[in-house]
C-alpha cells in the first residue's frame, strides 16, 4: 500500500488527544511524563501504520516543548512546530531499513555526546530498528548502557522478535495494538469530516474492515475511494474498488456447507472465478469470518448491534456447534497454508471447501470424542478435473465388463432408451416401468418393451403402460401402440439398471478419493479418526 498516503501524512496525530486507540500506551507516557520518571530508550512494537511513528513525534515534541516536559506539548512554540515539519535539529530520525551500516549508527552515536543544541534532549528515532546489522546493534549497546542524560532512544520496530536481548533488556517496550474497525470508522468519519468530503457510512465500514487494523491502510484506501468517486465516497464504489469484498458470498457459502449440498458448494467457488474473486483472499475472510462465528457462540455481546450481517452471523451462530466452527477454522487455515502446494487456486480453495464438506464431528458437542467421522464426499471429478473443464453432468459409461451382457436393442440406430426416458418426463408407476425395461424394438408405430424379470408385477399395471403410450405418442408426434413382454433374465441393461452400476462406480470412486486425501489420512494418523465408509456419498450432480 502506497507509503506516500496524503490524508494519513496531512492527518498525522500531532498530540496525544488526537490519537485513535494505544490508550495503554498513552497512559504510560504521561505518567511518566507528568511524574518525571522518565527512562531513557523506548522501544515501540506493532505492525505497520498503528502509530508507532506518531507517538514517538509526539513524545519528541513532550520532551522538549518549550513549555517544560509535559504530555500536553503545546504544538505551536519552536521546538514543537519544527518537529512537526520535520526540522528539529535535536531530533534525529534514521530508518534502520535503508541504513543498517555501522558507519551510519557511528556517526548518529557520536553526536549523542554533544549537548542538544536548542531543545532539553537529543532524541533518536530509530524506525525498523530490527533492521540493523550486528556491528550497528553492538555499537548502539555501548551507548544504551551509559546513556549520556540528554539522550533519549525511541526504537520502533514490527518485528522485536529479531532485536538482541541485549539490546531489549534496556529499554521499556511497548506493544502498540492493531485498530479495531469502530475506532477506524470513528476516524476515517472523522477526517472527511473535516475534509469537507460527503460519503455513506457503508463505504466507510468497509474501508475500516479491509485495513485490517492499520490506520495508515484505512487512510490510503480512503484516498483511493476518494480519487476514483465523483464527489461522494458511496459504498458500491468502494465495494468495487475492494475487489467486490462483498462478505455476502462466504455467508452463503456456509449455510450450504450446513445443508450439505457439495454441488452447491461448488457452484458458489465457480461463481467466485465469474466475479474473479481471489480464493487465496476468499480463505483468509472466511477464516475470519469462522472466527466471528465463535465469538458470536461464546460472548454474543461481543457482536455489534449495528454490525451489517448480525443477523445472519447470529444464525450461523445457532446452527453449527463450538467444535464445528473450531474444526472448520481449522481446515480453512490449513487449506490457505496449502494453497500454494495445490495445482491451482481453484483447486485449493474447492478442496478446501470439500474437506469442510467431509468432516463432521460424529458427536457433536462432546469434545473428548475425537473420531470423525466423514459424512459426506465427493466423487474424483472435482479433485481431478482442470477447472476450466466444469465437471461433466454425464457419468462415464459404465464398461462392458462391469455390465450385465443384455440386450441392448436399439430401433434404428439413434434411439437410445436411455435418452429417450430422460426426455418424457415421466411419473410415478408409469415411469418405473420404463426405468425397468429396454426396448425390443420399434417399428410402423409399435413400439415393445422387454420388462426386467423381477419387476414383472409392473406388466400388468394398466394405468402405467396407458400412460408411457401416452407420452410416447406424444413424444413422437404420432400414435405409439406400446406392448410390454417380460425379459427372459434379470440381467437387463435397463435404465435402473445402469443408473445403480453409475452409482456405484461413483460411490467406489469417492469412497477411493476419500480415502487417497491427504487431509483425511493425516486425520487418522493424527486424531485416529476413522472412515465410515457408507457414510459417503458422492456428490449429487
Ligand atoms: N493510532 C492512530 N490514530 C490516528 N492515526 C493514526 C494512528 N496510527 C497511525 N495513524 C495514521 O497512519 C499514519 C502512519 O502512522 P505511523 O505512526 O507512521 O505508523 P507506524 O506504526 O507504521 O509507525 C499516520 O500519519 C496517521 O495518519
Ligand atoms: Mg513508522
Ligand atoms: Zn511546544
Amino acid at each position: 500500500m502506497s507509503a506516500t498516503s496524503v490524508l494519513a501524512r496531512k492527518w498525522r496525530p500531532r498530540n496525544f488527544a488526537q490519537l485513535a486507540g494505544q490508550e495503554h500506551v498513552v497512559q504510560a507516557l504521561t505518567n511518566a511524563l507528568t511524574q518525571n520518571r522518565l527512562h531513557h530508550a523506548y522501544l515501540f512494537t506493532g505492525t505497520r501504520g498503528v502509530g508507532k511513528t506518531t507517538i514517538a513525534r509526539i513524545f519528541a515534541k513532550s520532551l522538549n516543548c518549550e513549555t517544560g516536559i509535559t504530555a500536553t506539548p503545546c504544538g505551536v512554540c519552536s521546538a514543537c512546530t519544527e518537529i512537526d515539519s520535520g526540522r528539529f535539529i535535536d531530533l534525529m530520525e534514521l530508518d534502520a531499513a535503508s541504513n543498517t551500516q555501522v558507519d551510519n549508527m557511528r556517526e548518529l552515536l557520536e553526536s549523542a555526546l554533544y549537548a542538544p543544541t536548542s531543545g532539553r534532549f537529543k532524541v533518536y528515532i530509530i524506525d525498523e530498528v530490527h533492521m540493523l546489522s550486528k556491528s550497528a546493534f553492538n555499537a548502539m549497546l555501548k551507548t544504551l548502557e551509559e546513556p549520556p542524560a540528554h539522550v533519549k532512544f525511541i526504537l520502533a520496530t514490527t518485528d522485536p522478535q529479531k532485536i538482541p536481548v541485549t539490546v531489549l533488556s534496556r529499554c521499556l517496550q511497548f506493544n502498540l495494538k492493531q485498530l479495531p474497525p469502530a475506532l477506524i470508522l470513528t476516524h476515517l468519519q472523522y477526517v472527511l469530516g473535516q475534509e469537507n468530503i460527503p460519503f455513506e457510512i457503508g463505504a466507510l465500514n468497509l474501508v475500516a474492515r479491509a485495513a485490517q487494523g492499520s490506520m495508515r491502510d484505512a487512510l490510503s484506501l480512503l484516498d483511493q475511494a476518494i480519487a476514483y468517486s465523483s464527489g461522494k465516497v458511496d459504498e458500491a464504489l468502494v465495494r468495487t474498488m475492494l475487489g467486490a469484498i462483498d462478505q455476502g458470498y462466504l455467508f452463503d457459502l456456509l449455510q450450504t456447507l450446513r445443508a450439505g449440498d457439495g454441488a452447491g458448494l461448488l457452484r458458489i467457488a465457480d461463481d467466485m472465478t465469474m466475479r474473479s474473486l481471489a480464493f487465496e483472499a476468499a480463505l483468509q475472510d472466511l477464516a475470519t469470518l469462522l472466527h466471528r462465528i465463535a465469538l458470536a457462540q461464546t460472548i454474543p455481546q461481543a457482536i455489534a448491534e449495528d454490525e451489517p450481517e448480525r443477523e445472519r452471523l447470529l444464525a450461523l451462530a445457532q446452527q453449527f456447534t463450538p467444535e464445528e466452527i473450531q474444526l472448520n477454522y481449522q481446515i480453512v487455515i490449513h487449506g490457505r497454508n496449502e494453497i500454494d502446494l495445490a495445482p491451482d487456486e481453484y483447486a485449493g480453495f474447492t478442496m478446501t471447501l470439500l474437506r469442510m464438506l467431509a468432516f463432521a464431528p460424529q458427536a457433536a458437542g462432546s469434545a473428548a470424542e475425537t473420531r470423525v467421522a466423514v459424512a459426506k464426499a465427493t466423487p474424483s471429478p472435482v479433485y481431478a478435473a482442470p477447472r476450466t473443464e466444469p465437471s461433466p453432468a454425464k457419468p462415464a459409461a459404465p464398461t462392458s465388463a462391469a455390465m450385465p451382457a443384455a440386450p441392448m436393442q436399439q430401433a434404428n440406430g439413434t434411439l437410445d432408451w436411455n435418452t429417450l426416458l430422460t426426455q418424457l418426463n415421466l411419473q410415478g408407476m408409469a415411469r418405473e416401468l420404463a426405468k425397468h425395461s429396454v426396448l425390443a424394438s420399434f417399428s410402423d408405430g409399435q413400439l415393445v418393451l422387454n420388462l426386467a424379470l423381477q419387476h414383472k408385477h409392473l406388466q400388468s399395471n394398466k394405468m402405467a403402460h396407458d400412460k408411457l403410450q401416452a407420452a410416447l405418442g406424444e413424444y413422437f408426434a404420432q400414435p405409439v401402440r406400446l406392448s410390454v413382454e417380460l425379459s427372459a433374465s434379470n440381467a437387463v441393461a435397463t435404465p435402473a439398471a445402469v443408473e445403480q452400476q453409475v452409482k456405484q462406480t461413483r460411490q467406489q470412486q469417492a469412497v477411493e478419493a476419500i480415502k487417497q486425501d491427504a487431509f483425511v489420512r493425516e486425520a487418522q494418523a493424527v486424531l485416529g479418526a476413522q472412515i465410515v465408509e457408507n457414510a459417503i456419498k458422492p456428490i449429487q450432480q
